[in-house]
């Protein structure tokens, strides 16, 4: 499967939001990814439902919403009506993630793990089985425009020798600080999804540096 780019609206003109999704519908991104923020579980607070629900109506592509909020079974439901295709939730932010994750695949989304950086791939071994995608932090989450973390690399090479003794087809995407440099490398690693913020809504011509992200081979 060639690897898919999903923009983070985390750093789109929230004031132009509109021109912003036109271009992303026009351009070679995959899915939309969103990233939700409770202010507790990061330092840090983003958008939520109605917001959601405009992007919703406003494109066809998936939705890939990443939870950064503390308890997520909460809200699950809310997010699926809200328009989410794929959701998901961080193993730091819950207590035992398989229940919301059997819930977030009874809604039928897609469920997704996520890891931060500090947390170890092993955590995941009884996951690998209840999710569509994991999600590896290449920063600490809570704000666009940070600093790729290198020993990501690591991870996505232990993770990737997890999947395949599993027999899975568990997809892995990475998150944070991903630019124009790292992008090829973390293709090359066996990277699935790349999400993109800064590099993308900063450059002078997004579509372009989708593109650009999307060509790599
Ligand atoms: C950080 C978010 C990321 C972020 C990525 O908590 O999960 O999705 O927006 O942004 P860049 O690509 O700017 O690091
Ligand atoms: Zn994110």
């Amino acid at each position: 499967m060639p690897h898919l780019v999903a923009p983070s609206l985390l750093s789109a003109d929230f004031l132009n939001l509109e021109k912003d999704i036109v271009m992303l519908n026009q351009s070679d991104a995959d899915w939309f990814h969103l990233d939700i923020m409770d202010g507790l579980f990061v330092p840090n607070i983003s958008f939520g439902f109605p917001i959601i629900e405009k992007i919703r109506k406003a494109t066809d592509k998936p939705l890939d919403v990443h939870l950064m909020i503390i308890d997520p079974g909460r809200y699950l439901e809310r997010f699926k009506k809200a328009g989410a295709d794929i959701i998901s939730i961080h193993i730091e932010a819950c207590k035992d993630p398989i229940p919301a994750l059997r819930t977030i695949r009874n809604l039928q989304a897609k469920a997704g793990i996520v890891i931060k950086p500090e947390t170890p791939v092993d955590v995941l071994a009884d996951l690998i089985g209840e999710v569509d995608l994991v999600l590896i932090m290449s920063v600490n989450p809570g704000f666009g425009g940070q600093s790729f973390m290198q020993h990501t690399f690591d991870k996505i090479a232990e993770l990737r020798s997890m999947i395949r003794s599993l027999n899975s087809n568990v997809l892995i995407e990475v998150d944070g600080g991903i630019d124009l440099q790292n992008a090829a490398p973390l293709v090359e690693a066996g990277v699935d999804v790349l999400v993109a913020g800064n590099t993308i809504f900063s450059s002078g011509n997004p579509m372009q540096t989708i593109h650009q992200l999307k060509s790599i081979r």
